[in-house]
């Protein structure tokens, strides 16, 4: 496949188009915070992604500033890991472009996240929705990056960006320029869903406030959604296979589990039994402990966007100098005049 022989680097990003949420923690940023210290880290807010949809230019520099706070409020060190936003690189676009003209359409119509958000109404969503796949192997490779964190819904994408490094590794004769990077998504917490709807994952975008627990909420709105969020009426199995086909009743497990560092095994053995009436208040006080000082921290950090401004430019800085070293070698492998 590929005979890259470079450096392990880590790579990953989310999109400034939202309240950061727990879903978001526990997919991605948790797993920001554990790789930086054994690994070279890059976290960047893709904005260049979100203005695939509609962004606010009013709202999308706060939001920014939201991502950005995020990382740093959940541990991400900008002294360990180089934390930055996509725009302020040219050469992620540049790299895109390059890709773009590797990938192939069929490739693309097969991306589950297009039609999803594009809707029924597809002759309307913009171009850049439709090729941001492709965009998103250019923000890992333009660092030759090896391993990228991400939730589950992300894994098509990961595919796809190793498609392009099979097809430009062995279309330009260059077996061993861009690594195939490698998904991590394994562990408690890659796939959270909705609290109003365990069948619908978690996101920023839920038409239902009571669905998503934001890392931004107070202590008393966290207890309160949980105390709302959906279940059913029977008390909690013993074991997990007992939460087959009761979605809500496993996604409160999970939450738990993955919270406290748990199996579901474990959390079963302790509330198997159990009615939600004693087991919510427990998934809430836990919720409460793990979330709320990071979303108090938050506040601290987006009072004062100066300083996050200032850690995104230096990262930014870094970040660059990796990026137009690889985009100055694909130039020369494709045949620019460089
Ligand atoms: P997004 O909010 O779609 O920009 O996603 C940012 C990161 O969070 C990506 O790595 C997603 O895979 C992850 N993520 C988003 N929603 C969830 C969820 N409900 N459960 C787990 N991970 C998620
Ligand atoms: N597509 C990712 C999401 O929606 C965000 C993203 C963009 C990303 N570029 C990336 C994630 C590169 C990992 C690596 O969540």
């Amino acid at each position: 496949m590929t005979g890259y022989q470079g450096p392990e680097r880590v790579f990953s990003g989310i999109q400034p188009s939202g309240g950061m949420h727990l879903g978001n923690y526990l997919g991605a940023i948790r797993k920001f915070v554990d790789l930086q210290t054994q690994h070279e880290c890059l976290y960047c807010v893709v904005d260049m992604h979100a203005i695939t949809v509609w962004q606010d230019p009013k709202s999308l520099r706060d939001q920014t500033f939201h991502i950005a706070a995020a990382y740093l409020a959940a541990g991400v060190d900008p002294a360990k890991a180089t934390v930055f936003h996509q725009s302020a690189v040219p050469a992620h676009a540049e790299l895109a472009w390059i890709f773009s003209c590797v990938a192939r359409l069929g490739w693309l119509d097969r991306m589950t996240q297009f039609k999803d958000k594009a809707g029924k109404d597809k002759e309307r969503a913009s171009v850049g929705l439709y090729t941001y796949p492709v965009l998103m192997a250019a923000d890992i490779l333009v660092y030759k990056a090896t391993h990228v964190p991400v939730g589950e819904d992300q894994k098509q994408h990961l595919e796809l960006s190793r498609d392009i490094v099979g097809r430009f590794n062995r279309e330009f004769d260059a077996p061993d320029f861009f690594p195939l990077p490698e998904p991590l998504i394994k562990g408690p917490g890659a796939r959270v869903m909705s609290l109003r709807d365990g069948t619908a994952k978690m996101s920023k975008s839920d038409a239902s406030e009571q669905a998503t627990i934001y890392l931004i909420d107070d202590a008393d709105t966290i207890a309160k959604k949980i105390k709302k969020a959906k279940t059913d009426p029977e008390p909690l199995p013993s074991e997990p296979k007992g939460l087959e086909s009761r979605p809500e009743a496993a996604n409160l497990v999970g939450i738990y589990a993955a919270l406290s560092s748990k199996s579901d095994e474990d959390v079963l053995r302790e509330f198997g039994g159990e009615g939600f009436g004693k087991f919510k208040p427990a998934l809430a006080d836990l919720v409460v402990e793990k979330i709320a000082p990071i979303g108090a921290e938050m506040r601290r950090l987006q009072a004062d966007p100066g300083h996050l401004r200032q850690v995104l430019v230096a990262g930014a800085e870094r970040a660059s100098a990796l990026a137009e070293k690889t985009v100055r070698d694909v130039k020369e492998i494709v045949g620019f005049v460089v």
